[in-house]
């Protein structure tokens, strides 16, 4: 199976195409790295990222070198681009396209990646536009789901923390409305679930709690999905220091909840998730960023290498 672009989750929502990223990512799992096959081989993949990135970045690169490809790579485009110039995004990439076979992009403007794929020949990869979606983390989430719990239908999962800028959030509602899940929103009243994202729910008949606190619901959740407050999307820095330690997970939480829930995080963590839960069999949050390296892969061969 081939795609386009990955610009948006909405464009993943579809249990046929999923099921063949897994089986994909999951096939490129299983190898060793000496026997992962070159489907990237002559291929370069530039990453553009202009706003910071370790994960992402790291993971997209590792994925192409892995599959025999190149990368061209700058993580402060906003800096060292001719942006500083005055260049506009879409010149930009119409630029790398005379030069590259794909391009991930991370921006902090809401809908960039979509521009960049509107004047691009080459795939576009949404890594992260502002606060508005980060499909390719919400696929490797799901595929961390599946891969702890089995299968998605039934479980109650709590998104915690920044819900408003979360871009990660966004992208998994999406694709959690593929499913019967029930999902509790938990979250400071600052920083709730924007009301878009809220009728998409609805629309979907997905059962959802909004909720400031997880007294009631943390001894019953099979995902807790903890993130972080976007401190860079704040309108007021003095707002930060307010909601940062709202929610924190750590060795006083754990005896309260399920023996085999599964503590997610898209990282970097700040202070949410105290670093004695790292030990314990359930916090998956390195394994779920190990995932994006596979994911990413069967992505990048999905929609670059040779048909
Ligand atoms: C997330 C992001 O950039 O949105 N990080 C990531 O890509 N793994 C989450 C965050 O920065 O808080």
């Amino acid at each position: 199976m081939q795609i386009q672009n990955a610009v948006s989750i909405k464009d993943f929502l579809d249990h046929e195409l999923l099921n063949a990223i897994f089986t994909s990512a999951a096939d490129l799992q299983s190898l060793p790295n000496d026997k992962l096959p070159p489907l990237l081989q002559n291929k370069i993949i530039a990453c553009l990222f202009y706003e910071p990135s370790t994960r992402t970045r790291f993971s997209f690169e590792t994925a192409v070198h892995r599959l025999g490809g190149d990368t061209i790579s700058t993580e402060n485009a906003s800096e060292f681009s001719s942006t500083t110039k005055g260049e506009s995004l879409e010149d930009t990439i119409r630029t790398l396209n005379e030069y590259v076979d794909g391009i991930v992009i991370r921006h902090p403007q809401i809908g960039a990646a979509e521009i960049a794929a509107g004047v691009s020949r080459v795939p576009i990869f949404n890594a992260g536009d502002g606060g508005g979606e980060h499909p390719t983390q919400a696929l490797l989430d799901l595929y961390t789901i599946v891969q702890a719990k089995g299968s998605v239908d039934g479980l109650k999962v709590g998104l915690v923390g920044d819900l408003l800028y979360g871009r990660t959030i966004h992208s998994l509602i999406y694709l959690l409305s593929l499913y019967d899940v029930e999902i509790s929103l938990i979250a400071p009243a600052q920083l709730r679930l924007p009301e878009s994202y809220l009728s998409y729910l609805r629309e979907h008949n997905i059962k959802f709690h909004i909720l400031n606190n997880w007294d009631k619901v943390i001894n019953n959740l099979d995902v807790i999905y903890m993130t972080r407050v976007q401190k860079e999307r704040l309108a007021k820095a003095s707002n930060y220091s307010k909601l940062k330690d709202v929610f924190r997970l750590d060795g006083s939480t754990l005896p309260k909840m399920k023996h085999d829930a599964v503590i997610m995080h898209p990282l970097p963590r700040v202070s949410e998730i105290a670093p004695e839960v790292d030990d314990d069999p359930r916090a998956i949050y390195f394994k779920q960023a190990r995932n994006g390296l596979y994911v990413r892969m069967a992505l990048l061969k999905m929609a670059c290498s040779k048909k």
